[in-house]
């Protein structure tokens, strides 16, 4: 069935404007003032913004991490997210060294056949280089179309790459038109003030932070990013926290080498004084990197409002407080990494961000979803409004104001990182190729109805084909 959506004001990462917009068989065919279809459903967007669905390029859903799983899956997640404003999630595959790729791969797709109610897509994991990777990279690319690589610089023992294997994956994916993402913290050095906060009996949520300082991200950020000069590749730093990874993507971006930065909501909204509550409410805020004092959040707000960062994605990796989060009681170290972000990312960027006058209505929809979509290999298809990109389209209310709340959101885990924060701004309605996911803020989609995204290589911003 065809649908109008009628006198809202379109917004995209370059114009603000108002007109309709006709969706046939999941795209967008017309964009126009006044279209009038006969048998058309008509959606009412008066007084409210239509943007892009929002582009999440950073998840870890059902993912195994620190002796456990993170509690969001594809079904909750996408769900989530989908209340949240966003229409596409970039998942990341873990690997297993010595194990094909193509396994990953598989339970990676496993995972999220008959759960996603959002299309989605994948970044690979690669932890080692050596022939049977290099044999099974270019089937990953062509074939399954996963154009970005990530690389762990931390997590000693368990995810991390030495430096030899972050520089081939950059020779790598320059020969096959791959994106090196990489977690930028320097292993080594957080594995030794690690060991010592413990052995001098610091065991609270405070020292995660405190043993991974902001120098240990500013170093691992600037040594990837001169990598990449060397390899002449290109990267993207997910995570950034602090100013001193920004200044190191500055550095390098005015040298002219391909360097992108990403930050995350509790980078932007939380700061370390959240890892010092009582009663062991701290763990509720353990991210790698960790949070910063607050004097970071106005450098990364400035870095997305001067372009030296360009995107938001939400690192959404949740953990029930009791069961989960708890296991690290006694020793920081065992404390899951991670949060739930999911639904929040585009409110709080809005909120905090567009009402807050730190960056345009225009770079709001860049940063959470136009650039992701051409980072990645979605665009045009994905992240903007224009006729013959896919129906993903978020009907926002810009004035509604409410509360962030464990009680009223839709992920799974029994705890909202940004609990008691006042936002204004929510979407009200969104969809995806067309169909009603969230329709006057009630779930109406279907589990399974998300479709895998195969991505176009980096640089090319050529369509790319939808397959169930
Ligand atoms: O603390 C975090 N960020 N957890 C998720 C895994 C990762 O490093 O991105
Ligand atoms: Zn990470
Ligand atoms: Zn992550």
């Amino acid at each position: 069935m065809k649908k109008v959506i009628k006198n809202g004001t379109i917004v995209t990462a370059t114009d603000t404007y108002q007109a309709d917009i006709l969706i046939e068989n999941g795209k967008i065919c017309m964009i126009g003032s006044q279209i009038e279809v006969d048998g058309a459903e008509e959606i009412d967007a008066t007084g409210n913004y239509v943007f892009p669905g929002g582009i999440d390029p950073h998840t870890h859903l059902e993912m195994p991490f620190g002796g456990t799983v993170s509690r969001d899956d594809f079904e909750t997640g996408t769900i989530a997210a989908a209340f949240g404003g966003t229409t596409t999630v970039i998942d990341f595959c873990l690997t297993n060294k010595g194990e094909p790729i193509a396994n990953a791969i598989q339970t990676w797709h496993d995972k999220s056949k008959d759960k996603a109610v959002i299309d989605y897509s994948f970044h690979l994991m690669i932890g080692e280089i050596n022939e049977n990777v290099l044999n099974e990279l270019p089937t990953v690319i062509e074939e399954e179309g996963i154009t970005s690589f990530k690389v762990f610089m931390a997590y000693k023992n368990v995810l991390q790459a030495d430096d030899e294997t972050l520089f081939r994956t950059l020779v790598t994916a320059k020969e096959l038109g791959a994106l090196v993402m990489v977690h930028a913290e320097n292993g080594d050095v957080i594995d030794y003030l690690t060991k010592k906060a413990l052995a001098e009996g610091h065991t609270d949520p405070v020292y995660h932070a405190l043993t991974r300082p902001p120098e240990v991200e500013g170093e691992a950020t600037g040594r990837a990013a001169q990598l990449t000069g060397l390899a002449n590749s290109q990267l993207y730093v997910v995570h950034v926290s602090c100013a001193e990874a920004v200044e190191k993507i500055t550095e390098a971006r005015n040298k002219g080498i391909d360097v992108w930065g990403e930050t995350c909501p509790q980078y932007l909204a939380l700061d370390i004084s959240d890892l010092e509550k009582p009663d062991f409410e701290g763990a509720k805020y353990v991210w790698s990197p960790p949070l910063r004092e607050k004097h970071h959040q106005e450098a990364l707000w400035s870095a997305l409002k001067n372009g030296q960062l360009q995107t938001l994605g939400s690192d959404q990796c949740s953990f029930d407080f009791k069961g989960q989060k708890d296991l690290g009681k006694g020793n920081f170290t065992k404390i899951p990494n991670g949060g739930p972000t999911i639904e929040d990312r585009v409110s709080i960027l809005f909120s905090e961000g567009v009402n807050k006058d730190r960056i345009t209505l225009n770079q709001f929809v860049d940063i959470m979803s136009t650039r992701n979509a051409k980072l990645f290999g979605l665009f045009p298809l994905k992240g903007t409004i224009a006729v013959g990109s896919d129906a993903d389209i978020v009907i926002f209310d810009p004035h509604v104001e409410r509360v962030i709340s464990a009680e009223t959101h839709h992920m799974a885990v029994d705890y909202n990182a940004f609990e008691g924060m006042e936002i204004t701004g929510e979407p009200i309605t969104v969809m995806s190729r067309g169909e009603f996911v969230i329709k006057n803020k009630q779930f109406v989609g279907k589990l399974g109805s998300g479709k895998y995204l195969k991505r176009a290589k980096y640089g090319e911003l050529k369509n790319v084909v939808t397959e169930s």
